[in-house]
């Protein structure tokens, strides 16, 4: 997950491969509460592991219900839960529930329910934006039954407060719930109500319009999976039958949240241009109703097809059709056609999409405030949005207001070569880390299936002697632009490693070179392994950097290490170090920096850095090597190293790291396309 301030895309050019989309947040969320209120133990495969479902799973686990991780391997993978059988453990708790809708609403109705019937007091809480989203309708639906529940903020917000009942609750009457919302609310009713049926049955009929009607087929489907069957009569009345009590299935399976399938069906739709971009884990077969975005797509020129598991889209019509649709069965993919209209041959014009201002944000005027930034045209009403593409598209930073969807869906914007705007733009996405709610990996799957020139993919060159602390920069730069990064020391270390190996003299040059070019070496979280062992610390020892700098000045091992250093250009960006990074490998890297410090200053440092590591040595000794190096380095025939031309300068003997950063992440950002 990319936790920077924000992350810039660059203008991309096609998407084609296979994505695999982690588990629906709305199946996830229903799935962990049904099994934390029934009996026994259910196993849950292919959970989804991101924001909303850690707080669901917090909830539960405070509740009393036991949590069990069953495969370490794939991270959350398949979790245990052991239910509550309907019994309360704990009567007194207070949950932090975030910003999850989903965690909120069913857990009021259920904790209501058990709070009045068993002597329960719990208090519900969020995070601010959570407390401004409503639920005055689902405490409204769940007072006449007898459920004591107070507000502790505003009237008709979180956070509550749930108490013991009086009196039994009445199930006798009707229960009445507002459908025109949120249908959340009578999800909400529907996952608790049955903690009360074993023998009496229970009745809900819904006042107003009911909105969003496929997730409540998805509530249905799921009740349906844990031995629940509710009748129902058209969208206007449903029906718990006495004797309805949850069953564990045992195990359950979350299929890929359609909604996230959304953003790759728009790129491929966009972007597709040759080969078809292949969605997995979400199909035709799918429970899920925002899958239904499909046919939208199509109407605006997607070709898509797909089976059990799996979709495949590919560009159709170019550009794609401007389209005037009724969008309340898919109301949070909706907001990916606001996106895929930028694209579009008129005005699209979305309509009955009021619940988007209730949701992370007040979607609509977010978007209609984002869209703008690019250049489109947009008028927004009380539930409807019209796009019109930008004529001239602009280089925007796009506030994501905490809101998992804004940031996905901009992601898109990016494509706006495609839609012949030239010089192609990047897009900067302000906090993509607010994409943990439902896809922690949303920009790595992202960039995993796009494609663009590589001179289009930004790098930071970082040049300098040794010990200067380029790696140092180099790691910390990459980390604030969620670049990629590369030390192109270690790709020469690694070939002076394995010469010493494989026992290849240091004036072998055709033997080194083949030796360098295949190199089978992999980084990964700061491990290198060389043939598949780990070399990391054997790669920092004296003997390998001194062979490192020798044969580093012979001109076919340079070559040959090349292709494999131009491989890191990689999306988003990179941040490289060396010391021809600038000169030689990224001559059109967007800011070099040429990076000294005092040999002394440098050879203190090298020092300290040995005596973490338990070598010992003197300073005299590292000196004087690091003197010869720097010699080395700087008379060699090829790629000497020396500043380039217009590479800013920077000597480090008395800035500290973080001094050093800001002053280049301000040239940095000068040089952007959003200064
Ligand atoms: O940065 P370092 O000490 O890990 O690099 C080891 C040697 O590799 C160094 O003495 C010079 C050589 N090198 C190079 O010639 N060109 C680069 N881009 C990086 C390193």
């Amino acid at each position: 997950m990319y936790s920077t301030d924000h992350l810039d895309i660059p203008p991309l050019l096609s998407a084609a491969g296979t994505v695999r989309l982690p588990g629906s947040k709305s199946i996830s969320n229903r799935v962990l509460l049904l099994a934390g209120l029934s009996e026994g133990t259910t196993v849950i495969h292919d959970l989804l592991d991101s924001d909303d479902t850690q707080v669901m799973l917090a909830g539960l686990r405070t509740l009393g219900c036991r949590v069990e991780a069953i495969d370490t391997e794939t991270g959350f993978g398949s979790l245990s839960i052991s239910g509550l059988g309907g019994r309360l453990d704990v009567r007194e708790a207070a949950l932090f529930l975030g910003n999850a809708g989903t965690a909120m609403r069913p857990l009021t109705a259920a904790l209501a329910m058990l709070a009045a019937t068993q002597n329960g007091c719990f208090e519900l809480s969020g995070v601010a934006r959570m407390h401004e989203r409503p639920i005055g309708d689902l405490v409204d639906a769940l007072r006449p039954l007898g459920c004591r529940i107070d507000y502790l903020g505003q009237p008709g917000f979180p956070p509550l407060k749930l108490l013991p009942g009086n009196e039994p609750l009445d199930l006798s009457v009707p229960i009445r719930v507002r459908g025109d919302v949120s249908s959340q609310f009578l999800t909400a009713m529907l996952l608790a109500l049955p903690l009360l049926t074993a023998d009496q049955p229970a009745v809900v009929e819904i006042d107003g319009e009911l909105i969003s009607k496929p997730y409540i087929e998805i509530t249905l489907n799921l009740l349906a999976r844990f031995g629940i069957k509710v009748q129902r009569d058209g969208w206007q009345r449903f029906v718990i039958p006495s004797g309805s009590r949850y069953q564990s299935p045992g195990s359950i399976h979350v299929e890929g949240d359609a909604s996230s399938a959304s953003y790759f069906v728009a790129l491929g739709a966009i972007a597709a241009t040759e080969q078809p971009l292949r969605i997995e884990g979400v199909g035709t077969d799918s429970i899920q109703g925002d899958l239904r975005f499909i046919e939208a797509a199509r109407s605006m020129g997607a070709e898509v097809s797909g089976g059990a598991g799996w979709i495949e889209v590919r560009r159709g019509r170019w550009p794609l059709a401007a389209i005037d649709l009724d969008c309340n069965h898919i109301p949070d993919a909706a907001m990916t056609l606001a996106v895929m209209a930028l694209y579009a041959d008129g005005t699209t014009r979305l309509s009955h999409i009021a619940s988007w201002r209730v949701k992370e944000t007040d979607r609509i005027a977010a978007m209609a405030t984002e869209l703008r930034k690019l250049g489109a045209s947009v008028v927004e009403g009380a539930d409807f949005i019209e796009i019109t593409p930008p004529t001239v598209w602009k280089a925007a930073a796009i506030h994501t207001y905490d809101d998992h969807r804004m940031a996905m869906c901009f992601s898109l914007a990016a494509c706006n070569a495609l839609a012949g705007q030239s010089p192609a733009v990047p897009v900067r996405i302000l906090d993509p880390k607010c994409v943990g709610k439902t896809f922690p990996d949303y920009f790595e799957t992202f960039f995993s299936v796009a494609h663009t020139r590589p001179e289009w993919i930004p790098v930071i060159a970082v040049d300098g002697p040794t010990a200067s602390g380029k790696g140092t920069l180099a790691g910390v730069l990459s980390d604030k632009l969620g670049y990629h990064v590369l030390d192109s020391g270690v790709l020469y270390r690694a070939t002076a490693l394995a010469a010493i190996d494989a026992r290849i003299d240091a004036t072998d040059e055709p033997a080194l070179a083949a030796l360098a070019e295949g190199l089978d070496i992999n980084f990964k979280g700061g491990v290198v392994r060389l043939g598949g062992e780990e070399v990391t610390s054997r790669l920092r020892q004296e003997d390998v950097g001194l062979l490192a700098s020798r044969i580093s000045a012979l001109p076919q091992v340079r070559q040959a290490l090349l292709r494999l250093q131009l491989s890191f250009r990689r999306l988003p960006g990179l941040v490289a170090d060396g010391r021809d990074m600038g000169t030689v490998v990224f001559p059109d890297a967007r800011l070099k920096v040429y990076l000294t410090a005092s040999a002394e200053a440098r050879a203190q440092r090298r020092f300290s850095q040995l005596a973490t590591m338990g070598l010992s040595t003197t300073l005299e000794g590292l000196l004087a090597d690091l003197q010869d190096r720097d010699a080395r380095d700087q008379n060699r025939a090829v790629a000497p190293l020396k500043p380039a031309a217009d590479a800013v300068l920077l000597d480090n003997s008395t800035l500290s790291i973080g001094s050093s950063t800001e002053t280049l992440l301000n040239i940095w950002s000068q040089r952007s396309s959003f200064a």
